[in-house]
């Protein structure tokens, strides 16, 4: 720590950061651009001029600009100095000569960090009277909108995009006044990460072009604190309601969690709950019902007995477990195909009672040696691989220390470490994004990914069994990851379910135990497919497969499906069986499935956006989302429909529980594993009221006035402490309950600086969430003994592999109008010589037939795919529930036509 002295007060400083990042930690108002914590100094918009003066007796002092200067031991500024004062005024001023000062119609306006930064420095008159600078604006897909008159030069989309995020298609283009930030030619931006630029850029050059097609005033939103759905990472995000519409999703920052950014499919994928489709009513038998006549049919079935359920890995824990209620632990069944289940309780398992700590995205990101075994990060858990592109920083990063230069200075640093990387390896079935930050890549079959893994456990510790007839260059590659991770601080493995391999999974565990038994504390991080997958599997559901046996063998009729598409879990064939011997099929759903059409009760369930709940991330953490507006309709949480006494009359009680803390207190009392889950976010009763709407929130008197003119009284929330109003208590709320980050000055979501302990560190009160799984750092259990044997290439019984894609694999978001843009078409991917083997040319069409199920796809050629080897895109090809991977035969149309069979 250094004492610095602010307008000759002396203060606490931390002196391995800049200026403008003490001032602002230290809750001092100074306005700034191109600076970003996330991004470091580069100096470049002259915004956060302050004086400072050599000692007590300088009265003159020099300008200085607060993001390059470092705050060491007796630094003496002034923010409030009359000179630096003017200097920030005249460049704001110059900023906004060619700004089109275009805020009643700019997306951005209301929170925009450039008005709250002009009103910072009193610019209050526009004295400039000539023509303005203008541009052509650029296409750059269905997500953001480019408005590029409106552009300050702070660099920072840029920086973001290119160095931060990876991105290759975004830059800087021309001269002087003149700079262009946009890509090449029009076209979709092409980084995983795009959305982040509409909350990166200071002003509305980027804005969010999904809320453009229902656009509310950022004020005017109803919000609540939210967790993403559309993966395992459990982003925090902002969500926001109005007139019964989602509107938009924005960053919830949670230092430990999602750090400053999102994914693009997190962002933009929220409109499934608008979709039109939406099941807004309870059918009976094919035909919408009242409430009160469905809950009749539904007491009737349940009381028939005979009953079990299909829990959920896209639904609350609190509606699984109102589920499992419902028809008793033993009748729960995963809802998910069996070997995922146990491949999930697999890693669940590692991660509990082994040395291996599962670490959070923020532990992710410091660690400086890294081994991704069968998984493509960017197209599973996205914002992990954001995280592991700066991952690969933290090794040359330690020159820049060693010759003393700060880590926030960034262009030094970058210029220091050049293109040089970060012990950062990748074994996967096929190429991945990452593949362009990794020191090393190798793509092949699973079982012999995994051989590479125990060869490198091996090499780590040689009391870790050998693997037998290695090829050469695969040994010395085991080596050469061995050696990486032996001499890391803070080692790092990434697995997970992506390849269907319990052999990869334990590979990952053998390497992070061979490391602790040398002395090396290894993380060990699992990436898990679905946003509540663990949360499902610490319930310890019984695997489907016994669902339809206990149907086949009739000891059970009806069939309660939770949130829940079974035809994406299992063959076509099996599940088509299993709802027929069903004699009723209730479904829980928010969009129509082709599981609610085969239901005899479809009940309209809440999303994440109409209902609280809680999920469990792949590092094992808790969190909770809150609903940010009443659903219209018959739609209620999942937990409403099942938390119900079957023995009583439905159509007018018979609930259990009548608020969410009930299900939860239950919930913990029912399942030691998630006893953690209270203490995730306060309850109903732990805090005062949290407003919803913000102080400016308008029409409150007159949004319904075409329906009434008496204003209705807003909705009590029973199942919260957040409330449908304006109305808030004194007390801050903690930031599990924080439904939006804002500040006096601070519009923007840059008013985050204002909830943080420090800039870019944990949240004031804590961040979000509780961790259920902690590793046994003192047990390191017996090395599995078990290898699998090499896998040689076989062109008649082809190994069939699921390919992720962000865009499309996941279910809800893929129905996004947005998002469904951009998912790829069904096509079969194979090797160029794969193909001439078969004889078929890229675009052709093959027969692939799996067991009794068979597709026609396109074919793709990569030169990525190992040999003998076919991708299908998971969740989007025709035999959507087909269990990958798998042997499967291949065929040309034009032959299978013919009953030809390779
Ligand atoms: S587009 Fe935005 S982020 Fe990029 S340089 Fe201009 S103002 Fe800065
Ligand atoms: S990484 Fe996952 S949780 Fe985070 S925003 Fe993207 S889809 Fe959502
Ligand atoms: S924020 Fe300091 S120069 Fe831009």
């Amino acid at each position: 720590m250094a004492t610095i002295y602010i307008e000759n007060e002396p203060r606490q400083a931390d002196a391995s950061q800049n200026l403008l990042h003490v001032l602002l930690s230290l809750g001092y108002d100074l306005p700034y651009f191109c600076w970003h914590p996330a991004l470091g100094s580069v100096g470049a918009c002259r915004q956060c001029a302050v004086k400072q003066f050599r000692d007590e007796q300088d009265t003159t002092g020099k300008l200085v600009m607060a993001c390059m200067t470092p705050s060491l031991d007796g630094t003496r500024v002034s923010i409030k100095d009359r000179e630096a004062s003017e200097f920030r005024a005249a460049v704001i001023q110059g900023l906004m000569e060619n700004h089109p000062h275009d805020c009643p119609v700019c997306d951005e306006g209301g929170e925009c960090h450039l008005q709250d930064m002009t009103v910072m420095t009193g610019h209050a008159t526009r004295r400039y009277r000539f023509g303005k600078r203008t541009f052509r604006n650029q296409y750059l897909g269905p997500l953001v909108n480019h408005e590029m008159n409106r552009c300050i030069q702070c660099q920072r989309c840029v920086r973001y995009y290119r160095e931060y995020a990876g991105g290759h298609d975004l830059n800087a283009f021309r001269l002087r006044d003149t700079v262009y930030f946009g890509r090449f030619e029009d076209g979709v931006l092409e980084n995983e990460f795009s959305g982040n630029l509409v909350e990166i850029c200071p002003t509305g050059v980027f804005t969010d072009a999904t809320l453009k097609r229902h656009y509310t005033r950022k004020w005017d939103l109803q919000m609540s604190p939210s967790v993403c759905v559309h993966c395992a990472a459990g982003c925090n995000t902002s969500i926001g309601e109005r007139y019964g519409a989602l509107r938009r999703v924005i960053n919830r920052y949670n230092h430990e969690v999602n750090g400053y950014f999102l994914c693009d499919r997190g962002r933009f994928g929220y409109e499934f709950v608008n979709n039109e489709q939406r099941i807004r009513e309870c059918v009976v038998n094919g035909q919408t019902a009242d409430l009160s006549g469905a809950m009749v049919r539904f007491g009737a079935i349940l009381r028939d007995g005979k009953c079990i359920g299909v829990g959920s890995p896209r639904a609350s824990l609190e509606s699984n477990f109102a589920l499992r209620q419902l028809v008793g632990p033993d009748n729960f069944y995963s809802g998910v195909p069996d070997e995922e289940l146990s491949l999930t309780q697999t890693a669940l398992a590692i991660l509990k009672n082994g040395p291996g700590r599962s670490p959070s995205l923020n532990e992710v990101e410091q660690c400086d040696a890294v081994f991704v075994l069968g998984e493509d990060v960017t197209n599973v858990l996205p914002v992990m691989a954001l995280r592991l592109r700066q991952a690969v920083r933290q090794q040359p990063i330690q020159k820049a220390k060693q010759l003393k230069i700060p880590l926030w200075l960034d262009q030094p640093v970058r210029e220091l470490l050049q293109d040089e990387k970060g012990p950062f390896f990748i074994a996967s079935p096929y190429a991945t994004k990452l593949d362009e930050v990794a020191v090393e890549r190798v793509h092949a079959a699973p079982d012999n990914i995994a051989r590479l893994g125990f060869a490198v456990a091996h090499a780590i510790e040689p009391g870790a069994p050998s693997v037998s007839d290695l090829p050469a260059e695969m040994e010395a590659l085991a080596h050469r990851i061995a050696e990486a991770l032996r001499s890391a601080e803070s080692p790092l493995i990434v697995s997970g379910t992506s390849c269907g391999s319990r052999a990869v999974i334990e590979a990952a565990a053998q390497i992070a135990w061979a490391l602790h038994r040398t002395g090396k504390a290894a993380k060990l991080s699992f990436c898990f497919p679905e946003c509540n997958s663990a949360g499902l599997a610490l319930m310890q559901p019984q695997p489907l497969s016994k669902a339809f046996q206990a149907l086949e063998q009739g000891r059970a009729e009806t069939v309660v499906v939770l949130e829940n598409d079974l035809y994406r879990r299992a063959e076509t064939r099996k599940v088509t069986a299993f709802l027929d011997a069903a004699r009723h099929v209730i479904a829980v759903d928010h969009l129509p499935t082709s599981t609610t059409e085969r239901a005899e009760i479809v009940l309209p369930a809440a999303t994440f956006a109409e209902a609280d709940g809680t999920l469990v991330n792949n590092e094992g953490r808790a969190q909770r989302f809150f609903q940010a507006f009443v659903p219209t309709g018959q739609v209620r949480a999942s937990w409403r429909w099942l938390g119900v006494r079957p023995e009583a009359d439905l159509s007018t009680n018979g609930h259990k529980w009548q608020a969410f803390d009930q299900v939860v207190a239950a919930l913990v009392n029912d399942v030691p594993e998630l006893a953690g889950v209270q203490q995730a976010a306060p309850g109903h009763g732990d805090f005062g009221k949290v407003a919803r709407e913000p102080n400016r929130y308008s029409g409150r008197t007159s949004m319904l006035a075409n329906i009434s003119v008496h204003e209705p009284k807003p909705a009590d929330d029973p199942d919260s402490a957040l409330a449908f109003s304006m109305e808030s208590g004194p007390q801050a709320p903690p930031p599990a309950l924080n439904p939006f980050f804002w500040s006096p000055g601070w519009n923007s979501i840059q008013s985050v600086n204002k909830f943080q302990h420090e800039i870019g560190g944990a949240l004031q009160g804590g961040d979000p969430g509780i961790r259920l799984i902690e590793s046994k750092a003192q047990v390191v259990p017996q090395y599995f003994s078990e290898i699998p044997s090499a896998v040689a290439p076989d062109r008649v019984n082809w190994l069939i592999l699921p390919c992720f894609h962000i865009f499309g694999s996941e279910e809800l978001s893929r129905t996004a109008p947005a998002i469904s843009e951009l998912v790829p078409s069904p096509y079969i991917a194979v090797r160029p010589e794969d193909g001439a083997l078969l004889g078929v040319k890229s675009g052709e069409r093959i027969k692939l037939s799996v067991g009794e199920e068979a597709c026609e796809l396109e074919v793709a050629f990569r030169t990525d795919v190992p040999q003998g080897i076919a991708l299908v895109p998971s969740g989007l090809s025709p035999l959507n529930g087909l269990r990958l991977p798998a042997k499967g035969r291949l065929v040309p149309v034009a032959e299978a036509a013919y009953g030809v069979v390779k």
